[in-house]
């Protein structure tokens, strides 16, 4: 199933980045790639999955190597999905389209940010496909509330709540998007009277507590997946209050610096939800060795922030379906080396002890 593109994803990657560098605005390039405050979770998040180390198994039949799963009963020929990362925009003008294009030849599965730079009904268009709808809970409500319906409309099967952003953290680079009103308003303006001022950073509700998955869950009609969970007493919670998955992840390192990477605390999460709900995790995933990991400490399935936006800008929609189709690739070989021929079969007893974040 491998194809033969020698490019490592990790090289892939760092030649997508400097193309970024050099063809885009140095806002919307920092934007992409800047973390909050000192920037040390954003720098860590990539380092820490390559703490770990492999025990792998030998011996083992791996003339047939599966490496599809499925997510909220989505069935996808890898466990890689794209993380919601706001206004595609700033990479490529058709912005969140063109991703859903790489997507879709790639057949994964995206989570549209709230943020979209195009209107939902063109991206889940360009989908054609399951995709999720990520929301941040505005104060006023019926915002919120009329987003998840229309996306429910359009096709969503899943609401992604992003819990970790009670206000929107500083960051020492860029502090705006570089994105015109029109398109920081893409997803809103239809809910908001005539030429409503729309501070976004002030707009989300930080009173919220978990009671707000049970609202989502209602007002949807869809399952409800928490993101930005870094704890197994959060995680117990949320699914107390209805979720059906979670993202461990530290938005990036977008959010509180000095939090924990995502690779230190996937298996806490884990060992606190059992098999209750599924678990995924975002934050410097960049190889496919990095997915078995993830896996092999009970995820899922791993999203892709950044890397999504540095494809877009070198390549468009084909550089969104080469790092998808090169991730996949190395997977497979990752499994085929480590002795698993199912997903299934990938557990913590590859990972050494003795070696971790
Ligand atoms: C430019 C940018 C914008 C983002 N916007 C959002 C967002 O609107 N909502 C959200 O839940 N997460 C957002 N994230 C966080 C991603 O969903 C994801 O957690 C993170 O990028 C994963 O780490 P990675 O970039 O190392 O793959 C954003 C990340 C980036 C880089």
């Amino acid at each position: 199933m491998t194809s033969s593109d020698p490019e490592s994803l990790v090289d892939l990657l760092l030649r997508y980045e400097r193309t970024a560098a050099e063809v885009l605005p140095s806002a919307a390039y920092d934007f992409i790639a800047e973390g909050a405050g000192e920037e040390i979770s954003s720098r860590e998040a990539v380092a820490a999955w390559r703490a770990y180390r492999l025990r792998p198994h030998v011996l083992r039949d791996v003339s047939h190597v599966d490496t599809s799963t499925s997510v909220l009963g989505v069935r996808l020929s890898a466990p890689v999905l794209i993380a919601p990362t706001a206004f595609h925009v700033m990479s490529n003008a058709q912005g969140e389209v063109e991703t859903a294009r790489g997507v879709r030849a790639a057949a994964s599965l995206m989570v549209v940010p709230t943020l979209s730079s195009m209107p939902l009904e063109a991206v889940a268009a360009a989908l054609s496909g399951p995709w999720w709808l990520q929301v941040y809970c505005t104060r006023e409500r019926e915002l919120t509330r009329r987003l998840v319906a229309d996306a429910a409309r359009l096709g969503a099967s899943a609401v992604v709540l992003t819990g970790d952003t009670p206000l929107v953290a500083r960051k020492r680079r860029v502090i705006f998007p570089p994105v015109t009103a029109d398109q920081y308003l893409t997803n809103f303006r239809r809910y908001l009277a005539r030429d409503a001022e729309y501070a976004f950073a002030t707009s989300v509700d930080p009173s919220i507590g978990v009671e707000i998955v049970t609202w989502l869950r209602e007002e949807s009609g869809l399952p409800v997946v928490v993101k930005g969970i870094l704890r197994g007493d959060d995680a117990k919670a949320c699914i107390e209050a209805g979720a059906e998955g979670l993202i461990v992840s530290n938005h990036g390192g977008r959010q509180l610096d000095r939090a924990l990477p995502t690779a230190a605390a996937l298996a806490d999460v884990v060992d606190a939800v059992g098999d209750s709900c599924e678990v995924l995790v975002d934050g410097g995933i960049r190889s496919g060795i990095d997915v078995l990991i993830a896996l092999a400490l009970g995820a899922r399935a791993v999203l892709l922030g950044r890397p999504v936006q540095w494809a877009l800008a070198a390549e468009g929609a084909s550089g969104v379906e080469r790092v998808l189709r090169t991730i996949r690739d190395e997977f497979f070989q990752a499994m085929a080396l480590a002795g698993a021929s199912s997903t299934s079969q990938i557990d913590r007893s590859l990972l050494s002890a003795a070696f971790k974040p």
